[in-house]
Formats: C-alpha cells, structure tokens, sequence
C-alpha cells in the first residue's frame, strides 16, 4: 500500500519538480510591508517586554499589579502578591517565574507562528515569494516541534486569563472602599483583549468543538463552538490588540510606580 506520508522537501523552491522561475517573486505589489511591520513591531515588543521583566522594579502601584508580574509569586513588593510568595527563594526578577505561560502560549499560537515564520525566518516571507532556505522540515524536529504543545499553554493561558480579571477586579477597591481609576479602565480593556484572545485560540475551538460525530447529540458544546468559530475569525486581530493592550497596562503601572505620572480617578 503507498504510505500516504508526504516526503520531505528538499532543495526549496529550486527543489526538483518545482517551476524553475529566474527572480524571487513575480508580485508587483508591497508584499513586503506587513512582514517588515510585523518584524518592526514584534522586536520593539520583545525588547521592552525583556527589559521590563529583568527590571524587577516598578511593577506595582496599588492597586495595579502589572500583568507582566502577574501572579507575583517571588521576593515582591509588599501588597502585590495576592496568591503568597511560595518561591520567595528565586533570586531573579518574579515576572521571570511566570513568563514561560503566557509567553509560551505566544510563541506557539498558530497565527503567531505564521507571523514569525514570514518576518523572521522568512519562510516565506509572503504568499508566492521564494524563501531563502534550501530545506524544509517544518515542524518536525527541535525546536519547532515544540510548537505542538499549544494545547497545553492554552490551559495555562485560562489560569492567567483568571489571574488578571482577578487583577482586574481589585483595582476598583482600596482600603476606603469602592473606586474607579483611569488604570482600572486600562486593565479592563487589556483583560477583555487577553480573553477575547484566549477564547479565539484554534485549540479553544478544538476543545469546545472537536471530535463530536453529531453536534445534535451535544448542544451545549454546539453552542460553544459556534461562539469560538464567530470570535475565531478574529484571532490573528486580538494577538495584536492583546499585545497592545498588556505592554500599555504595564507601561502605565509603571509610570505609576516611579512617579512620572499620578492617577485619574473618577471615583
Ligand atoms: Fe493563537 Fe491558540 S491559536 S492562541
């Protein structure tokens, strides 16, 4: 019986069997402007993301707990471990003890990983445009293959989607009750993105959804789906916005912390 396995490719685009075509691409348009942006954009991210974390400072200004130290489970400012400090040992930064959730769940999400394959690797950097690599192997061996776990960020990421709505909802009190702060308004929205993210998730969709035979035998995980499937379309719209929203929470925070700005309270 022919295996039904496809071969691994060899040679890239100049591979045999391939249309031999003398320049890269023949697209006219500026295929290259959202794999530019995306590169632009994802660096900035990830150098104020690294220097935020190794800052180990300016996470919490009460009642905000930046999102980047949350839940901040290390050696941490008085007032802003909700959940204890169990690894109080840890000698570096605390945001550093929780990172590997949401920033693994980032790395291996499937539209983030379009996202960097294109601006990154390049590979390639857009539809009907020649990659510079001469082999494929997808994502079959290390390092990608770790891309497979998703599943199982995404069960981390509902934990840390709970953490910050709770996050969230402490900052509408302080110790004379009830308030509202333009910094509560800036955690709801970043929570509302980091769920409307969460649940847009393809493994989100698989999980309310996949493997049912008759969706007429599980109405309840029919109507779950059929939420998903609406807000999954959008997916790739709320990595962004998420990512937006949880560097800004976090630069206000710290803000805040060092005393650049005071907060607007509206009650
Ligand atoms: Fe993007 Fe799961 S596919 S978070």
């Amino acid at each position: 019986m022919a295996s039904t396995k496809a071969p691994a490719s060899s040679g890239g685009v100049n591979g045999p069997g391939r249309a031999a075509i003398g320049v890269r691409t023949l697209r006219e348009d500026r295929w290259w402007l959202t794999p530019l942006t995306t590169f632009v954009v994802f660096s900035a991210f990830i150098v104020y993301a690294t220097w935020r974390a190794f800052a180990n400072a300016d996470y919490y200004a009460e009642p905000y707990l930046s999102p980047f130290y949350s839940p901040c489970l290390g050696d941490c400012v008085k007032g802003s471990s909700d959940f204890g400090q169990p690894l109080d040992w840890f000698p570096l930064s605390a945001a550093l003890i929780i990172l590997i959730f949401p920033l693994g769940f980032r790395l291996t999400c499937y539209y983030y990983r379009k996202a960097y394959y294109r601006s990154f690797w390049l590979s390639p950097p857009a539809c009907a445009v020649a990659e510079p690599h001469t082999k494929y192997t997808g994502e079959t061996r290390l390092p990608l293959i770790l891309n497979n776990i998703h599943r199982y960020f995404w069960y981390a990421a509902i934990a840390v989607g709970l953490i910050l709505t709770w996050d969230t909802l402490l900052t509408f009190q302080d110790v004379n009750g009830g308030r509202v702060g333009l910094g509560s308004l800036i955690f709801v929205v970043n929570v509302t993105f980091i769920w409307l993210y969460t649940l847009s998730c393809h493994s989100c969709r698989h999980a309310v959804g996949g493997r049912l035979r008759h969706f007429s035998e599980h109405p309840v995980r029919y109507r779950l789906w059929t939420w998903v499937s609406r807000i999954n379309v959008h997916h790739a719209k709320f990595a962004w916005y998420s990512l937006f929203s949880v560097a800004f929470a976090d630069l206000y925070v710290m803000l805040l912390a060092n005393g650049t700005i005071t907060e607007t309270r509206f009650f």
